[in-house]
């Protein structure tokens, strides 16, 4: 069985979140289920090279502006489909803007990927035909449209995995975008007056899917839907919400290149990790508190405010705080405050480093995601497999991951972290308090690692659940 998996982003070709790391897992965790999944996105510089690209498996001239070619690769086991079109992908800044900000034809640069997948799923490539196309967020969200509209009568599914970004442009783009006019209402992209990529994706799709459950739920209220809670609501009989996983083979504490091994059954290469992480940031050798981490995009989806809000007292308390992370200036800002303001006890890298990520989570002691919403989220489920406790918000994916330590869940002996509410600064102020006060606690802290170490968020589940979604689309 053959499915089209289409986005702008994938580990190990490019990422900037999350959605990469997804994205790149899912073929993999699908192969055992029967589903033989490939995965299309933009060639970006150096992609082509990467995946080791044939000749073209399909082309077009006057394709947006330019001229486009689809070419076949692999990494690892997966089949690549990499959309060469270097008017629109060979640029040196990142996949969606550089340093001067987003590109300016963003909306023609996705519309043509949504464009040539859909052309492909309705053509197929060398005999290479999917049965299911599978879009991803804002950037694939015509993929399901154009199809529709085309009434091709190919079974979609649209997942959002952050329904902040809805791909909204002005009216004028139609146009470029090539959206059939007649689509420019209620029951299509149309958006108070703009387009929606993303609304036009979950309009058209088959089945509608959500990186986990409590945030499916989240989706269908103003607070978290941001404008699409009627859409939501309106689809709700589609919508289903399936955890992302932890792709096992590159997240493991066990076989992680840039760090000392260790297991739940051998921890002693953890405290070794520590003492180098703290030496990597200038930390205070001898700190004998929790040594927090952050791992994240610095923006205020992240609570980073509240990370900067908080910390005084943690650090009073006696903990210390490693960050990594990259975003908006206010809060990169903040946070090389922090680390100015105490030495040897708050060390910041802006930047974006994969080695040290690995790094943060085995030698950190906690992760902090206090997200304001949180889809899913990675970085609590890595740190519960590094043995870094998550220390998360009440939201989306991190409730749905994460036993928060309450008197119940401790005397159960169950808890795997410490889940906050209301999300705002008091919330993780208490938090952390009790961050410090468990890790105190020798013994408790150490059985506490060793639950969530053994916790199982692999793909192994998650995998099952989209491979019966896919059967049912085709009636399997
Ligand atoms: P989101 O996709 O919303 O950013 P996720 O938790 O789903 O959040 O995924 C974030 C991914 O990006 C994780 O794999 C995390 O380790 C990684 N990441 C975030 N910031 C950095 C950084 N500065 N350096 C390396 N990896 C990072
Ligand atoms: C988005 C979300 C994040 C999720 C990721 C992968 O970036 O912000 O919560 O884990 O997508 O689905």
């Amino acid at each position: 069985k053959r499915v089209l998996s289409v986005a702008s982003e994938a580990v190990p070709l490019v990422k900037t979140g999350g959605l990469a790391d997804v994205v790149g897992a899912l073929p993999g965790a699908l192969l055992p289920q029967g589903w033989h999944m490939r995965v299309m996105i933009p060639a970006y510089p150096g992609v082509l090279d990467r995946i080791g690209a044939g000749d073209p498996v399909w082309g077009a001239d006057n394709f947006f502006g330019g001229t486009a070619r689809v070419c076949l690769g692999q990494v690892g086991e997966t089949s690549v489909l990499a959309l060469d079109a270097p008017h629109l992908y060979d640029r040196p800044g990142g996949p969606y803007g550089d340093s001067r900000g987003e590109y300016w034809d963003n909306a023609e640069r996705f519309a043509a990927l949504s464009w040539a997948a859909a052309v492909i799923a309705r053509e197929g490539v060398e005999g290479w035909k999917p049965e299911v196309v599978h879009a991803h967020d804002w950037q694939a969200g015509l993929l399901p449209a154009f199809l529709r509209y085309w009434n091709s009568g190919i079974p979609t599914v649209m997942t959002i995995h952050n329904i902040a970004f809805q791909g909204r442009f002005g009216p004028m783009k139609m146009g470029p975008m090539r959206l059939p006019p007649e689509w420019f209402q209620r029951e299509g992209y149309e958006f108070w007056g703009d387009i929606s990529t993303l609304k036009a994706g979950l309009m058209a799709a088959d089945a509608i899917t959500t990186v986990s459950p409590r945030y499916a739920e989240e989706l269908m209220r103003g607070e978290f839907g941001l404008g699409l809670e009627g859409v939501m609501q309106l689809r709700s009989g589609v919508v289903e919400g399936i955890l992302n996983g932890v792709d096992t083979a590159v997240w493991d504490p066990a076989g992680d290149r840039g760090a000392y091994p260790y297991s739940v059954s051998r921890l002693a290469g953890k405290a070794r990790n520590r003492k180098a992480l703290l030496a990597e940031f200038g930390l205070d050798p001898d700190l004998t508190g929790p040594l927090a981490v952050v791992v994240s995009r610095l923006t205020a989806q992240k609570g980073i405010d509240l990370v900067h809000q908080a910390i005084p007292d943690f650090v009073a308390g006696g903990g210390a705080l490693a960050v990594l992370g990259t975003g908006d200036a206010w809060a990169e800002d903040q946070m090389r405050e922090l680390a100015w303001r105490y030495p040897g006890r708050v060390g910041v890298r802006i930047g974006y480093d994969e080695a040290l990520s690995h790094q943060m989570f085995a030698g950190g002691d906690a992760v902090l995601v206090p997200s304001r919403f949180e889809p899913c989220g990675l970085t609590q489920m890595y740190g519960l497999r590094y043995g870094c406790v998550p220390v998360v918000s009440a939201v989306g994916g991190l409730a749905d991951t994460v036993i928060g330590a309450t008197p119940a869940s401790e005397a159960a002996g169950a808890a795997t972290g410490i889940v906050f509410h209301p999300v705002d600064a008091l919330g993780l102020r208490q938090a952390l308090h009790k961050l410090l006060a468990l890790h105190a606690d020798r013994a408790g802290w150490q059985a506490m690692v060793r639950r969530g170490m053994k916790a199982d968020w692999s793909w192994n589940r998650s995998a099952a659940r989209y491979a019966a979604l896919y059967d049912r689309l085709i009636g399997a």
